[in-house]
């Protein structure tokens, strides 16, 4: 079938290049940095198995979902959704969900951008040999450290984010396609050198056994002791929760990232193909990164469930015992960087193309219009870890930066992603998404016309009702 529209903003040079910006977009701070955090504070096995049957029931459907949506309407997400709903006739409602995309990107890029400040940091003071014989009450104290001077996660966060928009700036293909040829596989390679080492100096059996052995009361169970005496269980759906919102965030799906990516994908490539690629090397690097930490968190008598800072806390100590610690250590976060650029690119990609197509604005004015609020708010999330730490900056018990984490990736995202699931397959043609995703009538499109249909969205909602109590 051909296209039946075209891309003002050009197309990527090969169905494989498409791939390359998807997994770039897919696999940053989020596999490395939050995946092993929230799996230490949820308890691990279980929650890795939930985490797992969201991406296979909910993230694979609705990534071909949002592919073929961007890829029918080659615009940014929010005239993409205006020429879709205008095609199948739809209600003229619908045109909302691209809005909705970009302030969640938006959201997003403001925290992801402070995060990956730390990143940056880190940079410097593995490069500096900071880390030599690291202990864990010395790396605590390094972490402390940056967590306590605003000033220069202030200013790690401002070079992260002018790094994003020089990129958006300059046009993501020009960019993109050559660092994330490169770097990529570079980052996986060194995630298994980590892993070799957790294998070799870290207590690797409890690490894996915490990973990969479900103890579902563990997780699901939430007891107290009464004043009685009593120990009283209930079950707690809050871990389901935020595993849903976890695989939407890593494959960077319910917001139209993948969305704008699919509006510049080749005609002619497969999108179950392309999906299934990106889904494998997402989830590998996530449980790379969780095979790598969890074996030196337990030999170092370290706290699974530390938080934020887990990463921060753990690597630092392999880097500074291993042989070339110095040399692997930079590498590493240099790449993590990287990894997070690639991510964040694809946060504000939306919103900018958008400002390109309507506004007629050039690049550069339309990244900086974008980049540069997300950055004010931003400065929220920088003080959350210091000066407003306290209860009374705290909305709900949370800190700036934790309730604007929640709201993305265990509402907006999911939300999101219901919706897409929902117009691609109800208000879709058969004919449209049957045509867009060329793959026949077989058991293939049937199976994924099922999930998208069903399964997706009741899972979604089923979440949902659980987390605020009404199921
Ligand atoms: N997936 C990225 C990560 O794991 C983050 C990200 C990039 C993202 N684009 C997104 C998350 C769009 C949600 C939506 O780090």
């Amino acid at each position: 079938m051909p296209d039946i529209r075209g891309s003002i903003h050009g197309q990527w040079s090969s169905r494989f290049v498409f791939i390359l910006a998807a997994v770039g977009s897919a696999v940053g701070l989020g596999n490395i940095w939050k995946f092993p955090y929230i799996t230490g504070e949820n308890g691990g096995g279980a929650f890795v198995v939930v985490y797992l049957i969201c991406i296979a029931l909910i993230g694979v459907p609705i990534m071909m979902a949002e592919i073929l949506i961007g890829r029918r309407g080659r615009q940014s997400p929010i005239n993409t959704m205006h020429a879709l709903v205008a095609d199948e006739k739809a209600h003229p409602a619908w045109r909302w969900l691209g809005w909705l995309g970009v302030l969640t990107g938006f959201l997003i890029l403001s925290y992801y951008s402070v995060i990956a400040g730390w990143a940056l940091a880190y940079v410097f003071r593995a490069g500096a040999g900071l880390f030599a014989g690291a202990n864990a009450e010395s790396v605590s104290t390094l972490f402390g450290a940056l967590l306590d001077s605003p000033e220069s996660m202030l200013a790690w966060h401002t070079i992260f984010m002018v790094m994003t928009m020089a990129v958006v700036a300059r046009g993501v293909r020009s960019g993109l396609e050559r660092a994330v040829t490169i770097l990529m596989p570079a980052l996986f390679a060194l995630l298994v050198v980590l892993v070799l080492y957790a294998l070799y100096a870290g207590d690797f059996a409890r690490g894996a056994a915490f990973l990969f052995n479900p103890d579902f009361d563990k997780v699901f169970q939430h007891c107290e002791l009464l004043e009685s005496g009593v120990e009283s269980c209930r079950f707690s759906g809050e871990p389901l929760l935020i595993a849903l919102g976890h695989a939407f965030f890593t494959l960077s799906l319910g917001m139209g990232a993948i969305m704008v990516y699919g509006s510049y994908m080749p005609g002619n490539a497969s999108i179950a193909r392309a999906t299934l690629t990106i889904v494998a090397a997402d989830t590998a690097a996530a449980l790379l990164a969780g095979l790598a930490i969890f074996p030196i968190v337990f030999a170092n008598g370290l706290e699974p469930a530390a938080g934020p800072g887990l990463i921060f806390q753990t690597l630092p100590i392999a880097f500074g015992a291993m042989p070339g610690g110095q040399v692997f250590g930079t590498l590493f976060f240099v790449l993590l960087v990287f990894a997070a650029w690639t991510s964040a690119i694809s946060l504000i990609e939306p919103a900018v193309a958008w400002l390109v197509e309507n506004r007629g604005m050039a690049r550069v004015p339309a990244a900086l219009a974008v980049g540069a609020p997300a950055w004010v708010l931003g400065v929220g999330s920088v003080l959350s870890f210091n000066l407003w730490s306290g209860e009374s900056f705290q909305f709900f018990g949370k800190t700036w930066f934790d309730l604007v984490d929640y709201l993305t990736a265990n509402i907006l995202l999911p939300l999101g992603g219901l919706l897409i699931a929902l117009f691609a397959g109800w208000v879709m043609s058969r004919a449209a998404s049957r045509g867009e995703l060329r793959m026949g009538d077989g058991v293939g499109y049937r199976t994924w016309r099922f999930l998208v249909r069903y399964v997706s969205p009741w899972l979604v909602v089923i979440v949902f009702l659980n987390a605020i109590g009404l199921l």
